[in-house]
């Protein structure tokens, strides 16, 4: 069964003091009797603060660096977390790839990294709208799905394994794909997962849609039969907005 995942990602925004007013705000709120999983990705240095409090939503670390320990500057190790509950880590989102450069062997690296550490890699791919506009979109998005998973066996792949389908030309820009165009990307990514794996480990991924999600928006996405859930930017950062955001997709994406 897919059980809905709703995920905010809060990139580079808030002090610690709105990082913990946002978890407060969500404390009073009936966010855990909801029909699906919420989750944050907040800032690195906020995770161990939020991760004391006593939260609704589980959390997700946005970046990390695939190796135990080493000289490198300015990166933090999935090791550093120990103590700490953090479910999920962000893979392969396109502000990584296009504006830190990272590559796809990277990126694979990171997807096996994470998986083997136990913390569930959340993949993201998704198309410019030069490549939209070629035709091709769906190859550029079953590309980046079989070089994030490299050589990985079925068996190899975490539980609750989450992908993200997040078109580059939709994040950030309040241009959303259709939920009809965002629901044939999300199939054909199953039906690339069913191909890659077998239908079993396509039947049990979890496939996001992420892009301008608006709370005008989240239902017709989320009552797709192939969407799974919202990874959100912009629209996650007011906890009032949020929690909104989460009670009308939670309405319209029931488990499956
Ligand atoms: P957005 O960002 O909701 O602000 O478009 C989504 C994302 O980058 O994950």
């Amino acid at each position: 069964m897919r059980t809905p995942l709703i995920m905010a990602n809060w990139k580079m925004h808030k002090t610690m003091a709105e990082a913990c007013d946002f978890a407060t705000a969500l404390q009073a709120t009936d966010l855990l009797t909801l029909p699906c999983e919420v989750s944050v990705c907040a800032p690195t240095i906020h995770l161990a603060t939020l991760d004391a409090m006593k939260l609704p939503f589980s959390l997700g670390i946005q970046n990390f660096y695939p190796a135990a320990s080493g000289a490198f500057t300015g990166e933090t190790a999935l090791d550093m977390l120990q103590g700490m509950d953090i479910v999920y880590a962000l893979v392969g989102h396109s502000e990584r790839r296009s504006v830190f450069g990272e590559p796809d062997g990277l990126i694979a690296e990171k997807f096996a990294y994470a998986t083997s550490y136990g913390i569930t890699p959340v993949l993201c791919v998704g198309e410019s709208l030069a490549v939209r506009e070629q035709g091709q979109a769906n190859a550029h998005c079953s590309e980046q799905l079989h070089a994030a998973f490299s050589d990985l066996t079925a068996t190899q792949l975490p539980d609750n394994l989450v992908l993200a389908y997040e078109p580059v030309w939709a994040i950030g820009t309040g241009q959303t794909a259709t939920a009809e165009d965002a629901q044939d990307m999300c199939r054909h990514l199953r039906q690339v997962m069913a191909e890659r794996f077998d239908a079993e480990t396509a039947a049990r991924t979890r496939i996001l849609y992420g892009g301008s999600v608006k709370p005008d928006n989240i239902e017709a996405l989320l009552a797709s039969p192939d969407i799974d859930g919202a990874l959100v930017g912009g629209a996650s950062l007011v906890a009032e907005d949020f929690y909104q955001l989460v009670a009308k997709g939670s309405a319209a994406c029931q488990p499956r």
